[in-house]
């Protein structure tokens, strides 16, 4: 059910879905209401009036008899049940004239994800390991075919299965399971890569279990590992999980793990961790759908060239020396159990392979996952993290390249950034009049830091309303105590002390700013190098596919605003999730991917961003907000300039 809310005196509606807070709801509508404890219900300056209708009131101390009689309520702590007017009194916006600027609610990306039902109308529908129910005729006197024969040949004349090979321990194990229940069996194919190539029998087992077939899709990322279990009679996912990956002890990103991996028993106890991790998850998925272990059939695999190569136990130290190059782009199936995975002696693991040292198996996966290789419409795919990958092409051509966006996304190198987790401020207003700031956190409550997608719409704000500058500085003439200078570097205050969790300011420096910008910048030249690169234009780009779990939380106009994100109609940007866990599923359900893929792999072309001469060019014209050259955000600038006037 949704409700509309009308704001006053700015006359401004929104609909807003039931259970919805007062304080989401105005930063949704761009009505400014001051706010500075991130929503915990602690600064009791986000007071509003409820003129018409009713909410749901949390209980908060710093509303008086006398407050509530007048309707007042904190706007943190009121959710909405019914259709309702509410008033922001002056004291909480202090000077409503000066809002007249346009007000910009946030604009996310769609979600999209394929549509795995239309596998199977499209009789894609063909897992990598397949199960099939057989009665064999028993043997006599005159039918003594040897036990491998029988089974060879029953599946040859019934089930059309004419190249097969048969595995030493299926040999082994197949005379007693065939007299088991009577020659009933249940027979587990592990197909090839290539149509027309040979299927493996890689276990039998007595009796019918083809309803219990199972394969495990896993994502590892240098950060957090994901796993999810597939039913492949349905397709269905019937667990997940996430950990954060246990190497994260031994160095925060990449490089830092090969450089970890180089020393003595470095690389074994990088595998030992990540493999622990992945048992753990493992573990996890199987017991919550109450899936034995060797009833999973296949585990997919996707991960960036190091975190394969780490999990594969290969060593990844010329990833980070020039020229780059990694191990191996293919991997042959291999046997989970062999990569000290705690799954069946007969499961499969098919791991994604790697483009070059930095475009790995994880964006590979996203290309294979979104679909984009089989489009006509060209595509910008991306995927936003400490490092960002950048695919472009479409069914006919595919170009790729990676730059290095440091840490500052996920709250390093700023001062007061973190990951997105509970306390983290991800939505941010600021009052262009009074300079206060409209905070709001991950679950409401006092803020704890800044995160990524927190940080992106903090700097766009105070860049829209001259708080900032276009390098990141701060006008030092605005007459708020929230701008100051603490040892030599300007800070804007983004909470008081006792405003926060942590007991001390929450802060916003221009040293922040600065690593920010450059984060951006890498990101935003890597895409204008490899756009100019294959001769394309940002306008001729058809659809954006933005991946990674930054992705839905971004404000594309925001991400516009600063320069992030090419400035382009963001109907046509759309949001794809963990795109290296889409491609791993998408494998564990038809074995057409892992036909495609070597495809996919001879039409893409990887640029170095590092060896191509105008990408620093284009990097230190990118170090402004938005951008050295503003004719590239038109919108921005006309936005800009409004503000402007209006100031
Ligand atoms: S009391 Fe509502 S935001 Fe602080």
């Amino acid at each position: 059910m949704n409700y509309n809310v009308l704001f006053l005196p700015h006359n401004q509606t929104i609909t807003v879905p039931d259970g919805e807070t007062l304080i989401r709801a105005a930063m949704e509508a761009g009505v400014h209401i001051n706010a500075s404890c991130g929503g915990e219900g602690v600064c009791g300056k986000c007071r509003v009036i409820i003129e018409e209708g009713s909410v749901e009131e949390g209980i908060t101390e710093k509303l008086n008899k006398d407050d509530l009689k007048k309707g007042y309520r904190l706007a943190c702590k009121s959710v909405i049940r019914s259709d309702i007017t509410v008033r922001v009194p002056v004291e909480s916006e202090v000077d409503a004239s000066a809002l007249k600027m346009k007000p910009t609610a946030r604009c996310t990306a769609r979600i999209v994800q394929p549509d795995f039902e239309s596998l199977k109308d499209k009789g894609l529908f063909t897992p990598p390991v397949e199960k099939k129910y057989l009665e064999l005729p028993k043997p006599s006197a005159t039918d003594n075919l040897p036990d491998t024969t029988r089974l060879v040949s029953f599946l040859k004349i019934n089930h059309d299965e004419h190249r097969l090979v048969v595995s030493l321990p299926v040999i082994r194990m197949l005379p007693e399971i065939l007299r088991e229940k009577d020659f009933k069996i249940t027979a587990t194919l592990a197909r090839p890569v290539q149509a027309g190539r040979k299927s493996y029998i890689i276990r039998i087992e007595p009796g019918d279990t083809t309803d219990r077939n199972y394969a495990i899709a896993m994502d590892i990322g240098t950060t957090t590992i994901y796993g999810q279990l597939i039913d492949l009679k349905t397709g269905e996912v019937l667990s997940e999980a996430a950990d954060f990956n246990g190497q994260i002890s031994y160095g925060e990103d990449v490089i830092s793990r090969i450089v970890f991996a180089e020393k003595g028993d470095g690389m074994a106890k990088l595998h030992e961790v990540v493999v622990s991790t992945m048992n753990k998850i493992i573990e996890k998925i199987l017991r919550r759908a109450k899936v034995k272990k060797d009833e999973a059939s296949t585990i997919t695999l996707s991960g960036n060239t190091t975190m394969t190569q780490l999990f594969l136990q290969v060593n990844p130290k010329y990833i980070r020396r020039s020229p780059y190059v990694p191990a191996a782009t293919i991997y042959p199936p291999l046997h989970a159990r062999s990569l000290g995975l705690e799954l069946g002696d007969h499961t499969e693991a098919l791991v994604y392979p790697q483009i070059s040292s930095y475009v790995g198996g994880d964006i590979v996966a996203g290309v294979m996952g979104s679909g984009m290789y089989r489009a006509e419409a060209l595509t910008l795919f991306m995927d936003i993290g400490t490092n960002a990958e950048i695919v472009i092409g479409n069914k006919d051509w595919l170009a790729c390249a990676a730059c290095s966006a440091g840490p500052a996304f996920e709250g390093g190198g700023i001062s007061f950034g973190m990951r997105a987790a509970r306390g983290a401020i991800e939505d941010f207003s600021i009052h262009p009049g009074t300079l206060e700031p409209m905070n709001i956190t991950i679950g409401n409550v006092l803020a704890k830091g800044i995160c990524g997608s927190g940080l992106i719409i903090m700097v766009a704000k105070m860049f829209e309303t001259g708080v900032i500058d276009n390098q990141g500085k701060f006008n030092r003439n605005l007459g708020t105590n929230r701008i100051r200078e603490t040892e030599d570097i300007w800070e804007y205050v983004v909470a008081w002390e006792e405003e926060t969790q942590i007991g001390r300011d929450i802060v916003l420096t221009e040293v922040d700013i600065e690593n920010f910008i450059r984060a951006k910048a890498a990101i935003y030249s890597g895409c204008q190098t490899l756009l100019a690169e294959v001769g394309l234009e940002i306008g001729m780009i058809e659809r954006i596919f933005l991946a990674g779990g930054f992705g839905s939380y971004v404000d594309l106009e925001k991400a516009m605003t600063i320069g992030l994100l090419p400035e382009m109609d963001t109907e046509k940007i759309s949001f794809i999730g963990n795109s290296s866990l889409l491609g791993a599923r998408m494998s564990a359900m038809t074995n057409r991917i892992r036909q495609d893929v070597g495809d996919v792999m001879r039409k893409m072309t990887n640029f170095e961003l590092s060896e191509t001469p105008s990408y620093m060019d284009n990097y230190v014209a990118s170090l402004f907000l938005p951008h050295t050259d503003i004719d590239l955000f038109p919108k921005v600038k006309a936005r800009l300039k409004n503000c402007d006037m209006k100031q």
